[in-house]
């Protein structure tokens, strides 16, 4: 029997391009779209959508007994740098919508849940390079202690109440069909959308700062994979650390250059400096590879090509 898909927070960057690619893996009808806002005109034609907050349980219980929702994935969240700025809306926000999905399993009103994590776990004491799966953490800001509580609650609803709950620590993503809102690493698709406006882009971070990024189709494709994978595979139950490509500010210019020449980056490094400069350069993503055979697909060479030529459209 197929069984119905609710993804929260549909019309965010993720949201967005996960409910395409499910609509089209499974058909529109059995993948539920919900978020506190309407999305674009593009994800609110392709199937059925509910205006959802997913912070009130009741709410949430009653959408999920309306469609038979089987599976839930929770892409709703406040991210990095604006949780700095509303640090009890970012925890509420964070927490208690993944309580309340956590719960419905616990409760066996659903069976599987996808929640994503983040390379925001990892704070200033942890190894900077290569960051392992399990390190010291130490988050040291908002978003990324929510980030963390929610991995240790997932792995003890795992554990004491048999919740089949599955993540990924994503890195900074870059995609075009919808913008990031309130991150660090939300430069990384500005940049381009600057390149084609205004050939030249003012970068909030510093040239030098090394992030860990991914192409939004592998971390779609992980995602999945996770999901799809036999659950004996599935060895962490906190979040898997994942990765593709790290690169500066001025490495991504530099290879925006090779199809603008004329394009040129600035530096006005802000608030948003101190959030990434306590995050690793990159990670070390051997435990996903080994337990559920993740490998990833796009370089950067690759990401420039896709968003440069997919922007022009
Ligand atoms: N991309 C996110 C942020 O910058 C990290 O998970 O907040």
């Amino acid at each position: 029997m197929q069984k119905n898909i609710l993804i929260i927070g549909a019309c965010g960057q993720i949201g967005t391009e996960l409910t395409f690619t499910l609509r089209e893996k499974h058909g529109s009808d059995i993948i539920i779209a919900s978020d506190i806002r309407e999305g674009n005109e593009n994800l609110m034609d392709s199937g059925p959508f509910e205006l959802l907050d997913a912070t009130d349980y009741d709410a949430l219980e009653e959408v999920v007994a309306y469609y038979e929702i089987d599976e839930v994935y929770l892409m709703a969240a406040m991210l990095s740098a604006t949780a700095e700025k509303f640090p009890m809306r970012a925890w509420n926000l964070n927490m208690n919508s993944l309580f309340n999905v956590l719960n419905l399993a616990k409760e066996k009103k659903i069976s599987k849940i996808f929640w994503p994590s983040s390379i925001a776990v990892f704070g200033p004491n942890t190894p900077r390079d290569n960051t392992p799966q399990n390190t010291i953490m130490e988050p040291s800001t908002v978003y990324g202690i929510s980030k963390q509580s929610g991995e240790r609650w997932c792995e003890y609803y795992h554990n004491k109440f048999g919740v089949d709950v599955r993540s990924i620590r994503y890195p900074g993503l870059i995609s075009w069909k919808t913008m990031p809102g309130g991150g660090t690493t939300d430069y990384a698709v500005e940049i381009y959308h600057k390149a084609l406006s205004d050939k030249t882009y003012t970068s909030f971070l510093r040239t030098d700062t090394t992030l860990p990024m991914m192409f939004m189709d592998d971390a779609i494709r992980a995602t999945l994979e996770l999901m799809e994978s036999d659950p004996d595979k599935i060895k962490v139950r906190s979040a898997y650390n994942i990765a593709a490509m790290s690169f500066t500010p001025s490495e991504v210019a530099e290879s925006i250059t090779v199809q603008i020449p004329e394009f040129e980056i600035t530096y006005e490094p802000d608030s948003r400096q101190a959030i990434a400069d306590s995050w690793p350069s990159s990670i070390d993503d051997s435990e996903a590879r080994k337990d559920w055979g993740w490998r990833s697909e796009f370089d950067l060479e690759r990401t420039t090509n896709e968003m440069l030529q997919n922007l022009r459209k």
